[in-house]
């Protein structure tokens, strides 16, 4: 269970005094997937990616996914960021069932609530790394001074602070990865999906990263799904879902929940 959901009031409080207001926690999941299927193909080339998945992510848990390559990981991915539709059951996403959305609507709520960290994804190779990171704002608004000042402080968090004015091409593979999660934090997104956000890092680097992403999670109660192939950068998270053939295969908490410690 995530962290300050469990009990809310503060032992100890002198009797008489007025508590502090709790701060209000939602319960309901901010991503919830009803029997959620995924087919591709048909006759010989069909292929089940995803059958009938249920999965409840509360707001501001950090969970992990993990599986064997083809298990399905990237098509939940897909699926949560409604870049791809089910074949069936229903994805409610923060009380929106985005099943009920047109593409107008879903490309707006995309990019007002999810952060997503996905290869390379849409960077623009022409634009150095500030513009790529102040994408998102340019779509919604023209930038002020205060979007760049908080795109180089983002890219500080990153370790891109020296990079700030290079073009995207200039950059390394590594580099890239980074200004592409700068991008997916500029609008504090409700929701980061990360796929392999590490793979292209170097070990330090990727802690460093994973870092982010828990302190981001824990400080604005951001809810973050990742997909890894590692282990240890699993570990950063709450939680570990493991996917097998398209099914859920386990379920666990990890981190210093699982140590017994919140
Ligand atoms: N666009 C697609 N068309 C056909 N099959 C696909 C497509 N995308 C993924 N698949 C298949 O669906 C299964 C799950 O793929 P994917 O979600 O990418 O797995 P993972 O990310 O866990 O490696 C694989 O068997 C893959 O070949
Ligand atoms: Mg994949």
């Amino acid at each position: 269970m995530h962290r300050g959901m469990e009990n809310p009031v503060q032992p100890g409080r002198p009797r008489g005094t007025v508590p502090a207001p709790l701060r209000y926690v939602s319960r309901r999941p901010v991503i919830d997937l009803e029997r959620v299927s995924k087919t591709y193909g048909d006759g010989a080339t069909r292929v089940e990616a995803l059958v009938a998945v249920d999965l409840h992510i509360p707001a501001g848990q950090f969970v992990s996914i993990m599986g064997p390559s083809g298990s399905g990981k990237s098509t939940l991915l897909n699926l949560v960021s409604a870049l791809d539709v089910p074949s069936d059951g229903r994805i409610t996403i923060d009380g929106q069932d985005i099943g009920a959305l047109d593409d107008d609507a879903l490309t707006l709520f995309r990019r007002r609530k999810i952060g997503l960290i996905f290869q390379f994804f849409n960077l623009l190779p022409t634009l150095n790394a500030t513009d790529n990171v102040l994408l998102p704002v340019m779509l919604e608004r023209a930038v002020t001074p205060d979007d760049r000042a908080r795109a180089l402080a983002v890219l500080g968090d990153v370790g891109l602070a020296r990079r700030a004015h290079h073009r995207v091409h200039e950059l390394s593979g590594g580099e890239m990865q980074r200004v592409a999660i700068a991008r997916a934090l500029i609008l504090e997104p409700r929701l980061i999906l990360a796929d392999e956000p590490t793979g292209n890092l170097d070990s330090a680097t990727g802690r460093s990263i994973l870092e982010l992403l828990k302190k981001t999670a824990r400080d604005h109660g951001t809810t973050v799904v990742m997909v890894t192939h590692d282990r240890t950068a699993a570990e950063a998270g709450d939680r570990l879902v493991l996917l097998r053939d398209g099914r859920l295969e386990g379920d666990q908490a990890v981190g210093p929940a699982a140590a017994g410690g919140a």
